[in-house]
């Protein structure tokens, strides 16, 4: 009799210790649901800068979309100062311009994927990409059948350029 009541005394002690500790691994498990539905981490968000006109941005900027990439598109009054300001020599500069959210640079009609490549692992001492001019058969630039060869240069922070990857057929583009 005696061993029943202290028997009972003592899971009347312990049990609020076992919902306790229940109640913490609960919102333990509560938080982590609420830190799981993040934003991938290779989702691609470019500020793009262009003049409200360009049709061909728009074609370019329906590419990206349509590769996975998220476009603000903006028309400031002064395009070019926005080339100034982010460093592109008139030699590499395309109809718009856009900024991804740690601030390399995309200038023309660059394939999607080639956006995608380089962010991945963008090389020491770049800028970003250019595809200077508007070569036809580039996203956003297609003209039926016809294509122009052309690179997609890597500018650099000394504002020399190479070859990033040259385009030699069109793409297949979503
Ligand atoms: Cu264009
Ligand atoms: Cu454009």
């Amino acid at each position: 009799m005696k061993c029943a009541v202290k028997c009972v005394s003592r899971f009347l002690v312990a049990t609020p210790l076992l919902f306790s500790i229940a109640a913490c691994s609960e919102q333990a498990d509560l938080s982590r649901d609420i830190n799981s539905p993040r934003i991938p981490s290779d989702l691609i968000v470019l500020d793009v800068y262009k003049s409200r006109t360009c049709g061909c941005c728009k074609k370019w900027i329906d590419h990206a979309e349509g590769m996975g990439i998220e476009a603000d598109v903006h028309h400031p009054s002064d395009l070019n100062k926005i080339k100034i300001d982010q460093k592109i020599e008139p030699r590499y500069q395309s109809c718009h311009t856009a900024i991804s959210t740690d601030g390399y640079v995309f200038e023309g009609h660059i394939p999607a994927e080639v956006i995608q490549k380089f962010l991945a692992s963008p090389p020491k001492d770049a800028i970003g990409l250019a595809v200077p001019g508007m070569p036809v058969g580039s996203p956003g630039m297609e003209v039926g059948d016809r294509f122009d060869p052309y690179d997609v240069l890597l500018l650099k922070k000394d504002g020399s350029s190479e070859v990033y990857q040259h385009i030699s057929k069109p793409l297949i583009a979503k």
